[in-house]
């Protein structure tokens, strides 16, 4: 059990969370490590160790740091990148090139210097001008890089509008227009300066029904066959994104098998009738990873109880460490971790220190009666937390602590005050 109650207090992955809150100070981020080893093991059990020729890339996007990168490169896997930050970090936390992809619908021209320069495996090109630069980076430093293209399939999915990127009007792939699309395959596919791999869709994140995936590989496939037809050439890789839902309160969690045995079926069949090889089959899940493998705790603070409306429980953190609730209006669940078997006889909401309203991390959730002092944890902070966490009011970004089976070890340091100030200057003509 990564979640145990013993003594009346939260244990996290064999750890008491109320004495990690003393040890490191809060908020602080704490990521299970059995946790993620545990989702790595279920996708190796129910993919790249079922079919052959599969690779997971964790999708960086959802936590990264030097040691997320680590630990997903001694799990063996694969790592997606969106940006030069993200690649910077994971190279310097050693992770072998070969096995980083690089994603993003604006990549820089100095991101891309820097993907070719250091040999990365894959660049999922993802506008129509992206492969001119990437063939202006590579010509210029003599280097051949692998590329797929990322296609808009124009399925939509039941998630939150603003996380939904496989519908036809979004910011994100190749449209899939004939004039549009197949003149750049063909440009990729007799390009001296990249190999033309194949393609990649992301139809969106927090899913819990597999039917876009299918209906988004059913029009990936068309798009596979039209490319044999017109051109001679078969893929050798497709790329069908992550976005596998987690539990944050009432939801159920689906196995990876649910999405991931109906789509192999799918390709397995297809490339069979089409007398083609099965590419290699790529995902790239981030979410599903990390989310549940993080809390978030906090120290209670202010308590305001406005009678018969609200009562107010402030927590020393809020929207710069968890921007989720204000921003897409998500829900989670939470504990007192110091009274986690007391019963829950009020009903309260749990707010941040942001100088804002929509600062709310919890509203309405039942708890024992909260008092300053008290440690409040969140539950499934892990995914799109710290990696969107700012410094709005100039409140510093919390710690990261990995822990496992009862051991912790800082992975992030505290923010600051300095670390807020490091790069600002009073210019010479204020003085
Ligand atoms: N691959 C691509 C190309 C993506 O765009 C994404 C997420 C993923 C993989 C990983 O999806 P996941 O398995 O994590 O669902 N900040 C939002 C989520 C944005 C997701 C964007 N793309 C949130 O906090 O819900």
């Amino acid at each position: 059990m990564i979640k145990e109650i013993r003594n009346n207090t939260l244990y996290f992955d064999g750890c008491d969370t109320v004495a990690l809150a003393k040890q490191y100070g809060t908020p602080l981020y704490v990521f299970s490590e059995t946790a993620m080893h545990e989702r790595f093991q279920e996708l190796k059990l129910c993919f790249t160790e079922k079919y052959e020729n599969t690779r997971v890339a964790y999708a960086a996007k959802a936590f990264c740091t030097l040691a997320m990168c680590r630990f997903v490169a001694d799990e063996g896997m694969c790592i997606d990148v969106v940006s030069g930050g993200e690649l910077y970090t994971a190279m310097k936390a050693g992770f072998p090139a070969e096995r980083i992809e690089f994603n993003g619908n604006n990549k820089l021209y100095e991101e891309i210097e820097m993907a070719v320069e250091y040999g990365i495996g894959r660049i999922i090109v993802d506008g129509l001008c992206e492969l001119d630069l990437i063939e202006k980076v590579c010509a210029q430093k003599n280097k051949k890089i692998n590329v797929l293209f990322r296609i808009t399939p124009g399925v939509k999915s039941d998630s939150h509008d603003y996380i939904v990127t496989g519908k036809k009007d979004s910011k994100f792939g190749i449209p899939l227009d004939d004039d549009v699309i197949m003149p750049l395959i063909k440009k990729a596919i007799d390009s001296p300066y990249v190999n033309f791999l194949g393609f990649h869709f992301h139809v969106g994140s927090q899913l819990f029904s597999n039917s876009s995936y299918l209906q988004a590989l059913d029009i990936v496939l068309a798009l596979v066959k039209k490319v044999k037809e017109t051109y001679g050439y078969e893929i050798s890789e497709l790329n069908v994104g992550g976005g596998f839902g987690i539990k944050y309160t009432t939801e159920e969690r689906k196995p990876y098998s649910y999405f991931l045995d109906p789509m192999m079926e799918r390709i397995g069949q297809f490339f069979k009738d089409e007398g083609m090889t099965r590419p290699a089959v790529v995902i790239e899940p981030g979410r599903s990873i990390v989310g549940e493998a993080g809390i978030t705790l906090y120290t209670v603070g202010s308590i305001k109880d406005i009678r018969g409306v609200r009562k107010y429980v402030s927590v020393d953190g809020g929207m710069t460490d968890n921007i989720r609730p204000a921003l897409y209006q998500a829900v989670y669940d939470g504990v007192i971790a110091n009274k986690a078997e007391e019963a829950k006889e009020e009903v309260v909401t749990i707010c941040g220190k942001c100088c804002e309203s929509g600062d709310i991390l919890i509203r309405d959730i039942a708890v024992p009666s909260p008092e300053a002092g008290d440690t409040f944890a969140i539950f499934s902070t892990g995914a799109y937390g710290y990696s969107m966490a700012s410094n709005y009011n100039k409140n510093g970004i919390p710690a990261v602590v990995f822990v496992k089976e009862g051991k912790s070890a800082l992975t992030v340091k505290r923010q600051t005050m300095d670390d807020l100030i490091r790069n600002e200057v009073i210019p010479d003509s204020m003085a």
